[in-house]
């Protein structure tokens, strides 16, 4: 059984870099399936979604030519199936990305039904019905997603019911080649969706409106890369470091991101009296004491992302006072809690609310990473309380985080990672 073992307590100092963002990336590397030739990426995080998203594209025919594990060049030229196998896109969410790309360049598309971290009930119907409004017929069968096309798709006028990251993503994956123009409303804003929208500009479509509420997309007939395109910092590993600079009343500068992106972070961090410093491409978290409590409220960006929220929660475990989370997007965001409690915790969730009385000390504990986001709560947790911590289901974090434990422990903290088949199941 694999786990990290964190030795608490520890103070954060020093630098950290952070790696490109994985929800960028898990889109980009499925857009290239859109160019008949070559793309060149750098900035790609070596996490295990990617290593999963390669996988899936070698097993299409894909080619890969490495220059470091975060730059390579993918050859598509002989990409010649759009049959992605059921073991390998279950595995997680964003291989729904592969619908979208696969669509635009082929005219019958299958994979099965996406996996992912467990936050509750996580349907598709938003990118099924933006397919269906291109012209493409979509059947879900036994766990099974079949995409169908006659000729081109074509372009529509499509307002999504709710704001959805991957149903903005993969409907402008499908409209990217589509024949005439295509006006998305009611669209996530995303850094991410941003990302997706510059690289696919940058091979040659016309994609306007990223970052407001409507994108329109003129279809273009083919797409061509011409320079090596950098995958934009990780917002979310950003906001991990940060609340992990603070939590341990520590001192640390971030490099590489992008402090526009953290403003709904930044913002709480002031309210909770922890010094937020922003210069260029980096940002200097400083924190001597226990935060002030506050309360957030997740929504789509620009609004507080709900994969910060299992993090901010350590804040307010160990925060002078009582806040409150409302969490508005996923349902089943709140089990990470439990593990808290069992740290010392004082926290009732019901619902979509988790009412987090801040104490003064937690203590190590054996715990579950019940998802990704909650997997780093738990380090985070781990760091900042008395004695030994060990995190269990390590391959949510994994997911995810890029050298994880390299970079925690070069700021000061002390975390192995432990793989031992003798361990019994943490209670
Ligand atoms: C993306 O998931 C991220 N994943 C998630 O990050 C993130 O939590 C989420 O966006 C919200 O920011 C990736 O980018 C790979 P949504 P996604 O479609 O696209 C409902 C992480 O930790 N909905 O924006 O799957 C849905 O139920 C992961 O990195 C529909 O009703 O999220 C949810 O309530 C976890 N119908 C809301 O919309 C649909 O067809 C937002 O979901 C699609 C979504």
């Amino acid at each position: 059984m694999e786990k990290f073992v964190v030795h608490g307590p520890c103070r954060l100092t020093g630098e950290v870099k952070i790696s490109g963002a994985k929800n960028s990336a898990v889109a980009i590397l499925p857009a290239t399936l859109l160019v008949k030739g070559k793309c060149h990426l750098e900035n790609v995080p070596n996490i295990s979604d990617i290593r999963s998203y390669i996988e899936i594209l070698e097993s299409l025919g894909s080619k890969f030519e490495y220059i470091s594990p975060n730059e390579f060049i993918i050859d598509n030229t002989n990409v010649n199936s759009a049959i992605a196998s059921y073991e390998l896109t279950s595995k997680f969410r964003a291989s729904y990305y592969l619908l979208g790309a696969l669509l635009g360049r082929f005219n019958e598309v299958q994979i099965s039904l996406p996996g992912g971290c467990n936050l509750g009930a996580r349907p598709i119907d938003q990118h099924i019905k933006a397919f269906e409004k291109l012209g493409a017929t979509v059947e879900v069968k036994n766990g099974n997603v079949y995409a169908k096309k006659k000729d081109a798709l074509k372009g529509a006028h499509i307002f999504l019911d709710v704001v959805s990251v991957g149903a903005t993503m993969n409907a402008i994956l499908a409209a990217t080649l589509a024949e005439g123009t295509t006006i998305i409303e009611n669209v996530a804003k995303e850094p991410h969706v941003v990302d997706l929208a510059n690289f696919l500009n940058s091979l040659g479509a016309n994609i306007k409106g990223a970052g407001t509420d409507t994108i329109k997309i003129t279809g273009v007939k083919e797409l061509k890369q011409v320079s090596c395109y950098s995958i934009i910092p990780d917002q979310i590993e950003t906001g991990t470091f940060m609340v992990a600079a603070a939590a341990t009343k520590g001192d640390v500068t971030i490099t590489n991101c992008i402090p526009k992106h953290m403003e709904p972070i930044t913002a709480k961090f002031r309210e909770a009296g922890i010094e937020v410093y922003e210069n260029g491409s980096s940002i200097r978290v400083k924190m001597d004491k226990r935060p002030n409590s506050f309360s957030i409220k997740t929504s789509p960006y620009p609004g507080f992302p709900t994969d910060m929220q299992p993090q901010m929660c350590i804040l307010l475990a160990i925060a002078n006072g009582t806040g409150i989370i409302v969490e508005n997007i996923w349902e089943s965001r709140f089990q990470y809690t439990d593990e808290l409690v069992k740290m010392g915790a004082d926290i009732s969730a019901h619902g979509t609310t988790a009412i987090v009385k801040g104490v003064d000390k937690l203590y190590g504990s054996p715990v579950q990473s019940h998802d990704l986001r909650a997997g780093a709560a738990m380090i985070i947790a781990g760091l900042v309380c008395e004695g030994v911590t060990e995190v269990y289901n390590t391959h949510h974090i994994l997911r995810g985080y890029e050298n994880i434990v390299e970079k925690f422990n070069s700021l000061g903290a002390n975390i192995e990672y432990v793989k031992d088949d003798t361990e019994g199941l943490a209670k």
